[in-house]
C-alpha cells in the first residue's frame, strides 16, 4: 500500500476585531477549495480549522511531503480567505500571503508547514498541534519532553520498544543549518541547543532501529520564520506540529502530558512578549487578553488509508483546568512587568519588531560618557 501523508498547512489571512480568531467565512472559502481538491483527487482528506488568527488547513494524502498539487491547493485556499477576508475588511487580510505568484511550493512564501509521510500501521493514532502567538521554537520543552524525559513519558523506562530513546533533528533557524542528535546519549548537548529556542528548533524525531521504519519521521514541527522571509515584523509565526503516537512510540497520553505545563513562550501582544502557552480546546483558541496569552491547540486522528478519521478536541478536557488556571497566574505575574524584560523580549529578539524604529529617532541625543 502506498503510504500515507498528513500535511499541515497554516495562514494569517485576517481574523476579526483585531488578531482575535479566524472569522467563519474563511473556513467556509478554504473548505469549498479543498473540497475541489479532494474531488480532484489531490487529497484524500481534510479537516479545516483554526487556533486564535491562524486558518489551519489539515490535509491527508498519498503524494509525499513537499507535494506541488497539494500545496497548490493550500495555497489557492488561503487565496480565497484572503479575498473573502478582504471582502469584509477583516484586520490583517492576507497577511502571511507574502509572496504573490505560487511556483509549485508554499515553503518560504509565508505559510507555515508540517508535513510526515509513513507507512501505517495496524493503527494510527496522530495528533495536530497548532500554536498561536508564539514562534516554532515554543515546541522545543513540549517535544522534547515528549520524546526524552522519561518523567514525562512513562514508556521510555517501562516499554522496550521506545527504551532505546529517538533521534531529534535540530535546525539552526539563524544559520540555516541542521544536525541529528541522538538520545539518551546525546541528551545535554541536544538541551544545550533547544534551550536556545529563538534560534534552535526541533524540526522533526525518528525513531530508532525497532519496530517503525527509521526513516520515516514521527514528529514535524513548522520551522518558518517569517521575519527572516520578509525581512521587518508581520507578526510571529505561529507553528504547527504533527505527532504521531502508541505501538513503538509515546502513548497519546504522553503526548498530552507534554503540554500539561505552561512555560513560557515568545510571542504574546507583538510578537514581542514572554508568555505562558495555555492549552485550550478549538472554541477557546481565541486570543484576547494582550492579545494572548498564547495557546496550544490539539486535535487528535486516526488515519485509515490516508483518512482523517476524527477528529477529538484534545485540550477540551478537565483534566487540563490546573494548566490553565496556572497559565492566568503566570498572565498576571508577567503582565505586572509592564515593558520591562524578562516579559518584554531582550533586545537581540526584538530586533524584528518596531522597537529599533523608536530607538532610532533617540541617536542623534545621545552624548560620549567621559
Ligand atoms: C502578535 C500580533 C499582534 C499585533 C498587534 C499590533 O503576533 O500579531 O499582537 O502585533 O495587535 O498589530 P498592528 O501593528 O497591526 O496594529
Ligand atoms: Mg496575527
Ligand atoms: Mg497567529
Amino acid at each position: 500500500m502506498a503510504k500515507s501523508t498528513v500535511s499541515v498547512i497554516k495562514a494569517d489571512v485576517g481574523s476579526i476585531a483585531g488578531h482575535t480568531v479566524v472569522h467563519p467565512a474563511l473556513e467556509q472559502a478554504a473548505i469549498k477549495v479543498m473540497d475541489e481538491a479532494k474531488e480532484k483527487g489531490t487529497l484524500v482528506d481534510f479537516w479545516v480549522t483554526h487556533c486564535g488568527d491562524d486558518l489551519e488547513l489539515i490535509m491527508s494524502h498519498t503524494k509525499g511531503v513537499d507535494n506541488s498539487d497539494v500545496h497548490a491547493a493550500a495555497w489557492k485556499a488561503f487565496e480565497k480567505a484572503t479575498e473573502t477576508a478582504k471582502d469584509l475588511k477583516l484586520y490583517g487580510a492576507g497577511q502571511d500571503m507574502l509572496k504573490d505568484a505560487f511556483s509549485g511550493n508554499v515553503r518560504g512564501m509565508g505559510p507555515g508547514i508540517a508535513e510526515l509521510e509513513f507507512t501505517e500501521r495496524g493503527s494510527e493514532p496522530l495528533g495536530v498541534f497548532m500554536m498561536d502567538k508564539t514562534e516554532p521554537g515554543a515546541f522545543n520543552l513540549p517535544v522534547f519532553k515528549i520524546f526524552a524525559d522519561p518523567f514525562c513519558t512513562a514508556g521510555l523506562v517501562v516499554d522496550p520498544k521506545i527504551h532505546d530513546g529517538f533521534v531529534f533533528e535540530v535546525w539552526d533557524i539563524q544559520d540555516h543549518k541542521k544536525v541529528r542528535l541522538s538520545c539518551p546519549e546525546e541528551m545535554y548537548d541536544l538541551l544545550a541547543m533547544i534551550g536556545a529556542k529563538s534560534r534552535y528548533v526541533i524540526k522533526r524525531v525518528f525513531p530508532k532501529k525497532g519496530v517503525l521504519p527509521e526513516d520515516e519521521a514521527v514528529a514535524a514541527v513548522s520551522t518558518e520564520k517569517l521575519a527572516l522571509i520578509a525581512g521587518e515584523y508581520v507578526g510571529k509565526d505561529d507553528p504547527v506540529a504533527i505527532i504521531r503516537a502508541q505501538s513503538g512510540l509515546p502513548a497519546m497520553g504522553e503526548v498530552l502530558e507534554g503540554f500539561s505545563f505552561p512555560h513560557l513562550v515568545s510571542g504574546w501582544m507583538r510578537g514581542s512578549h514572554n508568555g505562558p502557552l495555555m492549552p485550550v480546546g478549538i472554541d477557546d483558541a481565541i486570543c484576547t487578553r494582550f492579545d494572548g496569552p498564547p495557546r496550544v491547540a490539539g486535535l487528535g486522528f486516526n488515519i485509515r488509508n490516508a483518512e482523517l478519521v476524527g477528529p477529538i478536541d484534545f485540550f477540551d478536557d478537565k483534566a487540563f483546568d490546573h494548566a490553565r488556571q496556572k497559565a492566568l497566574e503566570i498572565a498576571d505575574y508577567m503582565r505586572r512587568h509592564g515593558p520591562f524584560e524578562p516579559h518584554r523580549l531582550p533586545l537581540a529578539d526584538m530586533e524584528y519588531t518596531t522597537l529599533p524604529k523608536v530607538l532610532k529617532k533617540l541617536e542623534p541625543r545621545f552624548e560620549e560618557i567621559k
